[in-house]
């Protein structure tokens, strides 16, 4: 199905100390660590890609920035524009905003986290419905057992959201709003006037709570067959790796490719995917690319 599109920038915020993964993130940022085959940003770059996002910004720490730049290049291969930010100090998700304003100039703009590793069929056409249809802010939930540890959404009968809190120690429901986020362009200023939080970050969340206020704000239910997948710690980067490799192993086919998504999506063509594969030529992943063609 395809469906009309906006304009829209994407941002993916890698930054952060990784700090609940020391010592394994002391030398590298958590969001270039592997998860299975591929690094981790990977899976949320492909996850704006599949929502037709073709212009991004990656946000990362002075030391890091350039090593994301080494790996995703200019995005030109992928038949995308990928440009680069410093963040010189984790001031909170919102920052992205400050970071990324020119990038964002006078259009909306998608947001995903780094670490964030979504999978399942309803993606991709979800994703591209959001973006056409967002008129405000559309946030995602997904169900979790352990909703204090994310932002979490209070909706009414009717799916409409009537509460959005931080990390509750009472969490009013299960459903944990994920780190997509859509934007219209108002976002810039309103990330602009955000004061710190108790923890000395500003927060996403009081981003989403302006637009709640205002009636704007819209909330996608992600089901239970969506796969939401935490990183945080080192449990549950095991698991994701685990369940990427079943995935995988099972159907054939790997998930968050960007050249697999980028041909896919029609914005390279074959002989383009021929080349990228001759680029991975005596490994499994450059294999896979040649077998796409076949
Ligand atoms: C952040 C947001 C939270 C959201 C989560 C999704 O939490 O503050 O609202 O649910 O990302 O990954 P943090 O990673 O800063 O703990």
């Amino acid at each position: 199905m395809t469906v009309e599109q906006q304009p829209t920038r994407g941002i993916v915020l890698a930054g952060g100390h990784g700090t609940r993964l020391h010592p394994v993130t002391a030398g590298v940022c958590k969001q270039l660590l592997p998860v299975y085959d591929k690094p981790m940003i990977y899976y949320p770059l492909t996850t704006l890609m599949l929502a037709g996002v073709r212009e991004v910004l990656v946000i990362s720490t002075p030391r890091d920035t350039p090593r994301f730049e080494e790996l995703l290049g200019d995005g030109s291969r992928w038949g995308m524009s990928l440009s680069y930010r410093v963040q010189h100090d984790p001031k909170g998700i919102p920052d992205a905003f400050v970071v990324g304003r020119d990038f964002v100039g006078t259009e909306p703009v998608a947001l995903i986290l780094g670490d964030n590793i979504f999978f399942g069929s309803e993606l991709s056409r979800t994703a591209q419905e959001a973006v056409a249809g967002n008129n405000g802010a559309t946030v995602f939930t997904y169900p979790v057992n352990n909703p204090s540890a994310f932002g979490v959404a209070v909706l009414d009968a009717q799916g409409s959201a009537v509460d959005i809190e931080e990390k509750p120690a009472a969490p009013r429901s299960n459903l944990a709003v994920t780190g997509l986020y859509m934007y219209d362009n108002d976002v810039l200023d309103i990330a602009a006037s955000l004061v710190p939080s108790a923890r000395g970050e500003t927060e996403i969340t009081d981003i989403n709570r302006h637009y709640l206020e205002a009636g704007r704000l819209q909330v996608v239910q992600f089901g239970r067959g969506m796969a939401w997948l935490d990183t945080g710690t080192h449990d549950s980067l095991l698991e994701a790796s685990m369940f990427v490799q079943i995935i995988e192993h099972r159907q054939g086919l790997k998930i968050a490719c960007p050249e697999e998504v980028a041909w896919r999506m029609g914005w390279i063509a074959d002989e383009d995917l021929a080349a990228l594969a001759g680029d991975f030529a005596g490994s499994a992943y450059g294999a896979y690319l040649t077998e796409l063609l076949a």
